[in-house]
């Protein structure tokens, strides 16, 4: 591709091509998940990744160094772009289904600083012997206690003044009222814990907002 990339963060690049903007990762391995790679960048797909489709509108500074905490990793999709952003730090990985685990697994033993868990993130007592103090809490876990579960992980390793993220699906929450209102409970429940930093909707994910927190 000869387009401008502009970065926006570390090994993240926006770039306006005929085709529409695009958000890219610059990465040293081969696509997970079927993504196009043109030399060393690959395409992050909006519609694939909540992360991605947040960072077309909004930026989060992920450190390259900074330790991670991935709630819901599932194949690794969001996991294997947020690899190339933090190349010097590390992710711990929780994901307890068997079945996207496995390509999970695929992808850690590519690369060095993912480390997958298969546990269930609504009991962090089970891996607090493995995970340590962590900068950043990524949550997408679309589950009906999905707060709880994520203030129960920033609770147990989400270091003071540490960065937290979680993509809200509001129908995972409560399908039978208006989304608005979710998210305002959400907001409220979040707020009564963290400074809340930013919230929007997700563009390319229907009724999801995410919400940035600072602890
Ligand atoms: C929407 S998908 C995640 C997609 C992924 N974050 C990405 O962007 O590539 C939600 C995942 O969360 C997992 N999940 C749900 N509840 C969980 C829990 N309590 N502990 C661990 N994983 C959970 C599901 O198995 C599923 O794989």
């Amino acid at each position: 591709m000869n387009e401008i990339k502009k970065k926006i963060i570390h090994n993240v690049f926006i770039v306006e091509s005929k085709e529409g903007t695009k958000i890219l990762t610059k990465s040293l391995y081969p696509p997970h998940y079927g993504e196009r790679k043109w030399n060393e960048y690959r395409e992050w797909i909006p519609s694939r990744s909540k992360l991605a489709s947040m960072l077309l509108d909004y930026t989060l500074d992920i450190q390259r160094n900074w330790k991670c905490l991935y709630l819901g990793a599932a194949s690794g999709t969001t996991v294997s772009h947020l690899a190339d952003i933090v190349d010097k730090g590390i992710i711990y990985a929780v994901e307890y289904s068997a079945k996207p685990f496995k390509k999970l697994i695929e992808l850690a033993e590519e690369r060095k600083n993912i480390i997958p868990l298969l546990k269930d993130a609504s009991k962090p007592e089970e891996y607090s012997g493995i995970v340590e103090p962590v900068d950043f809490i990524y949550q997408d876990v679309s589950q009906k206690n999905q707060v709880e579960i994520f203030l129960k992980n920033i609770d147990f390793f989400l270091k003071k003044g540490g960065d937290a993220l979680i993509m809200v699906k509001a129908r995972s929450i409560d399908s039978t009222i208006d989304p608005e209102e979710v998210y305002e409970s959400v907001l409220r429940e979040i707020g009564e814990n963290l400074k809340i930093v930013k919230f929007g909707k997700l563009k390319h994910h229907k009724d999801h907002i995410f919400i940035h927190c600072v602890l």
